[in-house]
């Protein structure tokens, strides 16, 4: 599926304030809460709906619900954390699994260390939340923890994506839709995105 580019004016400029080096950690923790509700607004305009009749004070409306099935987010730990307080400030009844994941410093390749998720997690539309999509490794491994448990419906919303990240999330799994909000230059020898935000977990939790 082809990624999709979240640039509202809204996102972008908060972005910007997110990239800059000398915002401290209680701005840029309510940024990236701010970024993912405004994202999470898009990556929830398809959902199906149904419609009911409602009571007015003044007569009967033909109005729509949510149909079909229910959400949950499951944010990578540690910075998709971040993520999930503007997320559930639009969908308050969804669930949530958590996929405990890091990147070894070594061999850059992500280490699994938590697993939990929901037991009807087969039954749910499943939002994956990590801001940060560099080689890519740890949505793949993520995605595949979920799959495995038997998801069948995901999403992927991260905040920076590196090119290199998006092709190896679309190579392995091309049904899963992902939406960024900003698609960065490159990964540097690191595998930090360049330009990017720097540690993002390290920023939201003011470690380091
Ligand atoms: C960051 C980020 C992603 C991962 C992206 O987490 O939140 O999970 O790196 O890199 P990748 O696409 O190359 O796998 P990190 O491993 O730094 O762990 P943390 O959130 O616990 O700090
Ligand atoms: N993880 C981050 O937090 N930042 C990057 O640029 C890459 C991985």
């Amino acid at each position: 599926m082809t990624p999709m580019i979240l640039d509202h004016p809204l996102i972008q400029h908060k972005i910007s304030l997110l990239r800059n080096k000398n915002t401290g950690s209680k701005e840029f923790r309510e940024l990236v809460s701010e970024v993912s509700m405004l994202m999470c607004y898009e990556a929830t305009r398809d959902l199906p709906l149904k419609e009911i009749e409602v009571e007015t004070p003044v007569s009967i409306a033909k109005t729509k619900i949510i149909a079909g099935r229910k959400l949950a987010f499951v944010p990578i730990l540690r910075a998709g954390i971040g993520m999930l307080e503007g997320v559930l400030s639009l969908v308050p009844a969804a669930k949530v699994g958590h996929i405990g994941l890091y990147r070894d410093p070594q061999t850059l390749l992500p280490v699994t260390y938590y697993c939990k998720l929901p037991s009807d997690i087969n039954e749910r539309e499943v939002i994956v939340v990590d801001p940060m999509l560099a080689t890519g490794g740890s949505a793949v491994a993520a995605i595949q923890m979920l799959k495995d448990s038997g998801a069948t419906s995901i999403k992927f919303m991260c905040i920076i994506a590196a090119p290199e990240g998006l092709t190896a999330l679309t190579d392995a799994h091309p049904d899963v839709q992902v939406y960024c909000a900003a698609l960065d230059e490159k990964l540097n020898d690191d595998k930090y995105i360049v330009p990017g935000l720097g540690d993002c977990g390290d920023r939201i939790f003011g470690t380091k």
